[in-house]
């Protein structure tokens, strides 16, 4: 898909992201401490905590990376925000999809320069930057977001990063199935988008709209915060009969501590953001080759006892086999059982734990998981 942009124009950001800091720009202050704040430059302005203070004025025109001193003799460390810090320091509505995601997304999605990519919703924009970073200039993000508030949180954050609206970006207020059909992405027409994708509470509700907008082979990749959406969506991916067998994964970055000779862990980590599920656009009319790997038996409730396989065993939804829940046999149980109540009675009669049993040999599992 073209753009307007001429191709002589300074990459977008570039320009505000070397040479010296100017005013206008948004810098990020470490203290001694490691604490952070975020300024932006503004002539005659001051930096002030209850320990001292700077004028803006002693910062514009300096190189980035510098140091400042407060008029209490505290150093500042003066950087240029990283998209990852800008993303985690900027206005919010609703939450963002954290940088480590955000790289999963790139990659696993295969954005690549020049792609067109579908994005909904927007939230406070985050997402969209590392898009827009990924397409360039000369490729596309078209993003739905169906709150007029949100969208215009994500459009100040998109500009303030950029230093100016990005040339690759198209915002629209709207639901997105509702919207697409009429942005001109269409497989059929031969205009559809690269790759898209969806962070919201209901993925599934869109796959068709999606795939209607795609190109045979186009990446979808969704992002969502619970097991229960992803097994809805994946579900949703496998009977619509137009995308490829989906595959899902989550993401755990955990922090190093370095210091001297205590290189460790960081005792705190992120332990959940979302999980994320991709799969592909099959062309239209091929049906998508059948599983040789048979799901486990259980693993789909029975609805219809006629649709069951004859040899099937027949499970509901309330059944813990529906949840992919080992069944636990009788014989398990009563072992289990005899296990416990000999370690109860050698605990009532401390002489009786001698004598040899089950115990010591294996650990009671009765719980079937
Ligand atoms: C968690 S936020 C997205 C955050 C965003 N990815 C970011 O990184 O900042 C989810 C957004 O999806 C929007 N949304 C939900 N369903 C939608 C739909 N069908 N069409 C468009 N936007 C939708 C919501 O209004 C909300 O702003």
């Amino acid at each position: 898909m073209s753009t307007d942009v001429p191709t002589t124009a300074p990459p977008t950001g570039a320009t505000s992201r070397r040479g010296p800091l100017r005013e206008g720009e948004r810098v990020q202050l470490t203290d001694p401490r490691g604490r952070m704040h975020t300024i932006t430059l503004t002539a005659g302005a001051e930096f002030h905590t209850h320990r001292g203070r700077f004028t803006h004025d002693d910062l514009i025109g300096r190189s980035d990376g510098t140091v400042v001193t407060n008029t209490a003799g505290i150093e500042y460390l003066v950087l240029r925000p990283l998209l990852a810090d800008f993303v985690l320091s900027m206005p919010r509505g609703a939450a963002v999809v954290y940088p480590k995601d955000s790289g999963q997304i790139v990659q696993m999605a295969d954005v690549f320069p020049g792609a067109t990519v579908i994005e909904a919703g927007v939230g406070s924009g985050a997402l969209t930057m590392s898009l827009l970073r990924a397409v360039g200039d000369l490729g596309r993000v078209h993003s739905f977001e169906r709150r007029e508030d949100f969208a215009a949180v994500a459009r100040g954050n998109v500009e303030t990063f950029f230093g100016a609206p990005h040339p690759a970006w198209t915002l629209q207020v709207g639901d997105l199935v509702e919207s697409l059909p009429g942005s001109g992405l269409s497989s059929a027409r031969g205009t559809g988008a690269d790759r898209a994708v969806l962070d919201m509470l209901a993925p599934w509700e869109c796959l068709d709209a999606v795939a209607d907008a795609l190109v045979p082979g186009g990446v979808l990749i969704c992002y969502v915060a619970t097991a229960t959406q992803l097994s809805r969506v994946a579900e949703a991916v496998r009977g619509s009969g137009r995308w490829t067998e989906p595959e899902a994964w989550e993401s755990m970055v955990r922090g190093w501590h370095l210091e001297g000779l205590a290189v460790r862990p960081e005792h705190r980590m992120v332990g959940h953001t979302g999980f994320l599920v991709t799969t592909r656009r099959l062309a239209d009319g091929v049906k998508p080759p059948l599983r040789k790997r048979r799901p486990a038996p259980g693993a789909y409730p029975v609805v219809d006892a006629e649709d069951a396989a004859p040899d099937a065993p027949e499970v509901t939804d309330d059944d813990p086999a529906a949840y992919g829940v080992r069944p636990v046999s009788d014989k398990k149980v009563r072992k289990a059982a005899r296990i416990a109540l000999a370690g109860a009675a050698a605990n009532r009669a401390p002489e009786a734990a001698d004598e040899p049993g089950d115990a010591a040999e294996e650990p009671a599992d009765a719980s079937g998981e």
